[in-house]
């Protein structure tokens, strides 16, 4: 449980004709993917997650446009400004996120290593708090 998120830089071709990012499983970022969803079409002033996970592990890339990622730990809350296509937030189990302040066609493209589980989210804090200081 006490993996901590952290910034992952991708590769970056710079090219004339139009730059080139990409990542590889175990390689760029450290899990194997299991699967890949994006969020779009976010209506201003609206916020997406406010949840944790028991098992999933998550990279979190601006893919378009902009966007904040904040994390709590049960500790601190951490907040992210992702806005770059060859950057990403690595986000470990147990971390609190939630999604805000999407700018106008923000996409964001989101690789985890767990297929979708209903039971793997936590979707209420206090409940998260309590997990966290039972381990
Ligand atoms: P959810 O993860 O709750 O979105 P957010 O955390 O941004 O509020 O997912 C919203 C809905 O989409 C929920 O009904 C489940 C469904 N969903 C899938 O079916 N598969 C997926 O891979 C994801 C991420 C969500």
């Amino acid at each position: 449980m006490n993996n901590k998120p952290y910034i992952i830089e991708l590769p970056k071709i710079k090219d004339p004709r139009g730059n080139l990012s990409f990542l590889e499983e175990g390689k760029h970022i450290p899990f194997i993917i299991a699967r890949t969803y994006w969020i779009y079409d976010v209506p201003g002033g609206e916020k997406r997650g406010g949840h944790a996970f028991k098992q999933q592990k998550e990279f979190i890339i601006a893919l378009s446009g902009s966007f904040d990622v904040i994390l709590n730990d049960g500790y601190k809350e951490m907040k992210y400004n992702l806005n770059r296509s060859y950057y990403g937030l690595y986000i470990p189990n147990y971390i609190w996120r939630y999604m805000d302040n999407f700018s106008t066609n923000a996409l964001a493209l989101i690789v985890s290593d767990q297929k979708y589980e209903q039971e793997d989210y936590i979707r209420n804090f206090e409940q998260f708090c309590n997990i966290l200081n039972n381990d």
